[in-house]
């Protein structure tokens, strides 16, 4: 298995590329099985959990061309409407599936993800209003069995909670669905209008389209054409390097970015005492005379994403003063506390609210990656921890990250990949 060494103290300068974004590459990559004809994508990030989703559509009988940061794809050839376990356990985003295969094959079988590090994470709100479109839905020996041999039908849908993956399921199944749907509560993340844009792209009336209400008026049953989508920057790796820049007091500039969909890393980096020089698809992040403690709840975008929550977390632990980090979206968030806390943080922790007490310098210590967005502020911890930090089960990083020691190490950091002897 391998690890991170990663020797602290360096400071950072350059420019950095943004990869494609993970989170608008999958829902896309999902929204190809809506269509029958080939369809390219590029700008994908180099990254284990696209591949995996690829590797699904293959297994679906699906012809997949992919390459770097294009793929090709072409889901005329699908043959089979079951998404395995052994996909479905590594990766939860592969639930993205079942929308569009219903919608397009009237029945499928998607394995149900189970819980991951962070909590729970139930699919319950994407089955209801599959339900509420048609769809009979069973569970059974670890399976989410739908149908909907009619087709689904749209309808009216109210979100209990604002869902990510179940905003993009039903946009997906809405698509091909007969009538109108309407979703309330719709999530409204950037990687979600995406997602509506390649979809009324493709000739489907979508309205509201980055609101938390959308409307979405199906083909009735009749697959879709797409034109070839270029998956927008990642703002979760862009706003990580917005980190290291601020934990490592360096100045870094990050190219094809997309500063509007940042904006809440960026004033929370200001309030912290950074500057910024914005441009339309470069930042450059100047950093603060003395970092400042910061106060933040996690909430859906456009406020202050989950995603960044450990990663401002390790760079508020270095600042002078007492910060509240309080996690709003997922109930067991916090497994980087006890790892930034072995790096010499100190960090307190009760129940969704961490009080970080800022410290003067971080030890060198082994360390263990528990989640994708953990593993990144145990990275950034370790840029400026003194000695040399080994970070184990770095597939978290992998999953998300694309060429993440390679892009550190351009900017002047000691970072190296070994392979546990
Ligand atoms: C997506 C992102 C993830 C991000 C999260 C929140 C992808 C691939 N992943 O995850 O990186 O951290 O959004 O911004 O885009 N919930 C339910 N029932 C459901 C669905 C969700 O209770 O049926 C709960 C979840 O447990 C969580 C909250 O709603 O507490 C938000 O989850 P959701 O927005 O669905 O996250 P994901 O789409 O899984």
């Amino acid at each position: 298995m391998d690890y991170l060494e990663i020797t602290g103290g360096k400071k950072l300068s350059g420019t950095v590329t943004i990869s494609g974004a993970k989170n608008a590459a999958l829902p896309i990559i999902a929204a190809t099985i809506l269509s029958d004809k080939p369809v390219t994508l590029t700008n994908l990030p180099n990254v284990v959990d696209i591949r995996t989703l690829l590797k699904l559509l293959t297994m679906l009988g699906g012809k997949v061309d992919h390459e770097n940061t294009v793929a090709l794809i072409d889901n005329g050839s699908i043959t089979s409407t079951k998404a395995v376990y052994e996909i479905v356990s590594q990766m939860r985003a592969s639930i993205l599936v079942l929308g569009p295969l219903l919608a397009r094959f009237g029945e499928c079988e998607v394995s149900l993800p189970g819980g991951c590090a962070i909590g729970q994470r139930p699919i319950d709100l994407h089955l209801k209003a599959l339900e509420a479109m048609g769809a009979k839905i069973e569970i059974k020996s670890g399976y989410v069995h739908a149908m909907a041999p009619n087709g689904l039908i749209g309808t009216r849908i109210i979100f209990d909670k604002i869902t990510v993956g179940g905003t993009e399921n039903i946009v997906m199944a809405a698509a091909l669905a007969k009538g109108t749907t309407t979703i309330i509560n719709a999530a409204k993340e950037p990687e979600i209008v995406q997602l509506c844009e390649m979809i009324a792209s493709a000739g489907v009336k979508i309205e509201g389209i980055g609101s938390s209400e959308l409307t979405i008026e199906g083909t009735d049953g009749k697959a879709l054409e797409f034109k070839n989508v270029e998956i927008i920057p990642d703002r979760i790796e862009a706003g990580t390097y917005l980190c290291a820049g601020a934990i490592t007091d360096s100045t870094i500039t990050l190219d094809k970015v997309n500063p509007n969909h940042i904006r809440a890393s960026i004033d929370k980096l200001e309030s912290m005492g950074c500057s910024f020089n914005i441009k339309e698809e470069s930042i450059t992040i100047y950093p603060a005379e003395k970092l400042k403690p910061v106060n933040l709840i996690t909430i859906e975008y456009p406020g202050f994403p989950t995603d960044m929550q450990a990663q401002f977390m390790a760079v508020a632990a270095r600042a002078e003063g007492e910060s509240i980090i309080e996690e709003r979206l997922f109930e067991n968030r916090f497994m980087h506390v006890s790892e930034l806390n072995r790096l010499g943080a100190d960090i307190w922790l009760k129940g969704s609210i961490a009080a970080v007490k800022g410290v003067e310098a971080f030890n060198a210590a082994d360390v263990m990656a528990t989640d994708l967005r953990a593993s990144s502020a145990l990275v950034l911890a370790a840029l400026v921890a003194e000695g040399t930090t080994n970070i184990r089960r770095i597939y978290h990083l992998d999953r998300g990250y694309d060429n993440l020691e390679g892009k550190l190490t351009a900017l002047g950091a000691d970072i190296r990949r070994k392979k546990e002897a």
